[in-house]
Parts: structure tokens; C-alpha cells; sequence
């Protein structure tokens, strides 16, 4: 994934609770980030579409992390809805035929498969009634993703090596979790690594809320951060 634009490898997630503090957050960051997040808590207030127009004129690549979970007709016909937008990627999180049915649809949308969510260890996936290790769990969802014609997949930084050597260049992995070392320990992230832990592991693009958004400064933060990214792709 050598063709990746160095300063798109950072995805700032944009999970505030309005259009204006979204919009607030983008020129805060100036220059120091080109791709954001738009994800569910967004979706659900007025205004969404509006801003992902405004970020896609400003130049800027937009991911819509919408974990679409639905019967596949309905899930097909959702992704067609975000087709031709200037969306870059869309996620998906379900069985086969739901990530057959979104990368049908997908257009000039690239589809990203939730694998295992970073907030989950080992005892919630025993609560969900899943005895296999993480690893595997991630790896045979990410074997089914690939064979149901999506383009990637969201997986912690963990497992990233396990993916990439596996799967090389066909899957793109996308690493949210992310927790530098100054950032402060308790939050419900469990299964983190930091920013150049991730890329060595193989992450093509790191998706950042927090570490960011809660900084005293968040473009220092977000320009940091590009400045280690920087270093890691000469
Ligand atoms: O604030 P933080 O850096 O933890 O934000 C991580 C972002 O990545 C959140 O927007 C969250 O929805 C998203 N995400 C995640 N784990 C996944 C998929 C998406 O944390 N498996």
C-alpha cells in the first residue's frame, strides 16, 4: 500500500455530538489531518450529509463508520444510498452474505468489515459466547471479508501482522485503538497499540478520536502524530 499519501494514514475521528463541533474540530486541525471519521453519533443528529459535502469540498476523504448491521437487502441498498458521494470508505459489520451484499452495492466506496471491536477482550468474547482466541476469530473474518469482495478490514493494531502477512496488499487494515504513550490509561479501548506500533504491525491507516480531540492542544497532537507517520514512510 506504498501509493497511500503519507498525511491520509491519519484519520481523525470526528465523534462529537454536532455537525458544528465536527466542523469546529476540522478547522481547529487545520492542516495537520485530511481524513476524517464521521461515525454513528453524527448519523443520528441533523446535518450529516451536509457535512460530510462541506469536508469532501474542503479537500478532504471522509470515512463513514457506520457498522451497517441489517438483513443484506437492506444493507445493499444502504450503501448504494452513500455511493457517488465522495465517501472513501464505509464499514460493515456482519455475516457473509451482509458483506457480500454491501461490496455488491459499493461503487466507488471502499468496504471495511469490523472484525472484533477494540473495546472487547477476552471476557466479553466469552460473554458472547466465543471460545476461539481473538487472533483467529479476527483472522477467519478477515479470510470471509476478502472472499465477500470487501476492500479491507478495521482491526486493532494487534493483529495487523497476523493480517498482513497473511494477506499482504489484497486487505487493507485500518487500526483504530490507538493510544499513544502519553495518553492517559483508563478508557474502554483494550486491545491498543501506539501510533508506530501500529504501521510496524502493518496498519495502512490509524483511526485517532481521543488521544486528539481531548489533547490540550489537538493539532499539536494530530500534527505529532503525522510527524511520527512521517518518519515510519520517508
Ligand atoms: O477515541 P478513540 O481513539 O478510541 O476512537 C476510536 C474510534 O474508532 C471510535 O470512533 C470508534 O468508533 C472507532 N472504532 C473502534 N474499534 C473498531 C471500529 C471502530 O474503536 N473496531
Amino acid at each position: 500500500m506504498s501509493a497511500i499519501p503519507r498525511r491520509e494514514r491519519l484519520i481523525v475521528a470526528l465523534d462529537v455530538p454536532s455537525a458544528a463541533e465536527a466542523r469546529a474540530l476540522v478547522e481547529r486541525l487545520g492542516p495537520a489531518a485530511c481524513f476524517y471519521k464521521v461515525g454513528l453519533e453524527l448519523f443520528v443528529t441533523a446535518g450529516y450529509f451536509e457535512l460530510v459535502n462541506w469536508l469532501v469540498k474542503r479537500g478532504h476523504k471522509v470515512f463513514a463508520d457506520l457498522k451497517m448491521y441489517d438483513i443484506p437487502e437492506t444493507v445493499a441498498r444502504a450503501v448504494a444510498n452513500l455511493r457517488g458521494r465522495g465517501i472513501t470508505f464505509v464499514t460493515v459489520h456482519g455475516n457473509q452474505g451482509i458483506m457480500q451484499a454491501a461490496a455488491k452495492e459499493k461503487g466507488d466506496l471502499k468496504v471495511l468489515a469490523v472484525t472484533v471491536l477494540t473495546s472487547l477482550d477476552r471476557g466479553d468474547l466469552d460473554d458472547l459466547g466465543f471460545s476461539c482466541d481473538v487472533e483467529r476469530l479476527v483472522l477467519s473474518r478477515a479470510r470471509r471479508a476478502l472472499e465477500a469482495g470487501c476492500d479491507g478490514v478495521i482491526s486493532s493494531g494487534l493483529e495487523a501482522q497476523r493480517l498482513k502477512s497473511e494477506f499482504h496488499d489484497r486487505l487493507l487494515v485500518v487500526t483504530p485503538g490507538i493510544r499513544p504513550v502519553d495518553n492517559k490509561p483508563a478508557d474502554d479501548q483494550k486491545r491498543t497499540v501506539d501510533v508506530a506500533q501500529a504501521f510496524a504491525n502493518g496498519a495502512d491507516y490509524i483511526v485517532v478520536g481521543r488521544p486528539i480531540r481531548q489533547a490540550a492542544d489537538p493539532r499539536a497532537a494530530a500534527e505529532a502524530t503525522q510527524k511520527t507517520i512521517a518518519t515510519i514512510f520517508p
